[in-house]
């Protein structure tokens, strides 16, 4: 290691930074003091002691108190790790409008409040913004708009309470938004379809109404593969990989991405929430989806037979809303999932339990009271009314429900054809 870089992470220091009596300038260019037991308050003059720092490090320690603003004073700072400490109060301007060389910037963990950035913020150069588990409140802030080349935005677990600014979508190398569990209201703005290179999309445990866009298929990263270009860089000779973790919930379980699985990942969760309508069929375009969750929303339609062209889908969950009709039987060959439900919606007839189908269990498929034979225990009988089967795109109708046909041959035979 250079003389000008000091790493003293994993130690076990403990106690406060000592707030320095005769101010010495530190050349110090790399400073990285992550996972130590550092408590109390960061000194005031913290910034007018390293002036120079172009990576630092606090992250997993128990600071307390607020970010002092002489951080302003950085002003090369590149990256900076304040995640998983006990910081408090808000999002300092001398910070977020100086320091505007700042890459990467992650408060997430934390106890701030407020907004997350002050309107006059100027991080011109950000890519990656973690402010997830922390208290803020409010909306996106404006002050992103002078970020052009956000790509993650992270602001999960939080207590923003205001719609989704269009604006944001025209910052075009978004790949992760994850917004989940705020109490953001309004509808998704259909011009989220504009970013291309969208990734995940987390806009789950929300307040969201209306519907759901139906110009997704405009996203091409979940049509075709595209990985995530991750930058890295060396200083004083070290190789630095920024910590690209984002957290996303599938197959009932909250993953976190990092590195090539990051770069790689696809989904969209917008479950619990308050959408309602169809599933707009051109859900059925996004063969490189990995994840997608509209569980415990208002959906009502058909389950799609375009779900069919999912290649890639690993999880799918449906559960809790209002579809009816049948399951499609081109379900059965979604071979890559690993978790399915469609639970607690009013889908009825005969389940195509058969090929990939069968890897499920009847939780996958319990709570629709029309719904019949395995796994299920309720056996198929002329009782169940029968559903006609809708195919999006094609005007076909399917007769293979046995119930429905010997109905219509009846009915045909009753009206003497
Ligand atoms: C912000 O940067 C300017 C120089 O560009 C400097 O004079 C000023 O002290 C800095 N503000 C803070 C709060 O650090
Ligand atoms: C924002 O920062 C850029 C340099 O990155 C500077 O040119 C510009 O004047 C700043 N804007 C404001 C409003 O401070
Ligand atoms: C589809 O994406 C292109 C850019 O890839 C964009 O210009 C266009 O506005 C998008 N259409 C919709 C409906 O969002
Ligand atoms: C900060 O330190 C933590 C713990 O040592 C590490 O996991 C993380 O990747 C570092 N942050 C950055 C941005 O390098
Ligand atoms: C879908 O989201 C709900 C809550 O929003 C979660 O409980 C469930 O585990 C998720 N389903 C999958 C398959 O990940
Ligand atoms: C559920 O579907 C059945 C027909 O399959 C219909 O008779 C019933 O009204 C539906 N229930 C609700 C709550 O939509």
């Amino acid at each position: 290691m250079s003389s000008d870089s000091l790493s003293l992470t994993d130690n076990l220091f403990e106690g406060s930074i000592p707030q320095s009596t005769h101010n010495t300038i530190s050349i110090l260019t790399v400073l990285d003091i992550s996972e130590n037991n550092l408590s109390r308050s960061l000194p005031t003059n913290m910034g007018t002691l390293f002036p120079r720092l172009v990576y630092f490090n606090l992250s997993q320690n128990i600071l307390q108190g607020t970010i002092p603003s002489s951080m302003g004073e950085i002003e090369r700072l590149y990256i900076l790790d304040l995640s998983s400490n006990n910081f408090l109060g808000e999002m300092l301007n001398q910070l977020t409008k100086n320091c505007t060389q700042l890459v990467y910037l992650n408060i997430s963990s934390n106890s701030l409040q407020g907004d997350i950035l002050p309107v006059d913020a100027n991080l011109t150069r950000l890519q990656y913004l973690f402010a997830s588990h922390n208290n803020f409140t409010g909306k996106i802030p404006s002050g992103l708009l002078n970020s052009p080349d956000l790509m993650i935005l992270d602001m999960q677990k939080n207590s923003l309470s205001d719609t989704i600014p269009s604006w944001l979508f025209s910052l075009s190398k978004l790949v992760s938004i994850l917004l989940g569990h705020n109490f953001i209201p309004g509808h998704i703005p259909i011009q989220l379809c504009q970013l291309s290179n969208l990734h995940t999309l987390d806009l789950s445990n929300n307040s969201f109404s209306g519907n759901i866009p139906s110009c997704l298929n405009n996203i091409s990263s979940w049509k075709k593969t595209d990985q995530i270009q991750i930058f890295d860089f060396v200083l004083n000779n070290r190789l630095f990989h920024p910590r690209t973790s984002t957290s996303f919930t599938t197959k009932s379980v909250t993953y976190i991405y990092d590195g090539l699985p990051f770069s790689l990942m696809t989904g969209i969760d917008l479950s619990t929430n308050q959408l309602g309508g169809d599933i707009p069929f051109q859900i059925g375009d996004l063969g490189e989806l990995h994840s997608l969750n509209f569980s415990n929303n208002l959906l009502t339609g058909y389950l799609l037979q375009s779900f069919q062209y999912l290649k890639s889908l690993e999880s799918l969950d449906l559960s809790h809303n209002k579809l009816v009709g049948r399951i499609p039987y081109e379900l059965t060959q979604l071979d890559s999932l690993g978790a399915f439900s469609v639970a607690y919606n009013n889908l009825s007839g005969n389940i195509p339990f058969e090929k990939h189908l069968t890897t499920f269990p009847e939780e996958s498929f319990e709570g629709n009271p029309y719904l019949c034979g395995p796994p299920l225990e309720k056996n198929c009988s002329m009782d169940i009314p029968p559903q006609p089967h809708r195919d999006e795109g094609e005007s076909s109708r399917v007769l293979d429900n046995p119930v429905f046909f010997y109905s219509f041959v009846a009915m045909s035979y009753a009206l003497g054809f």
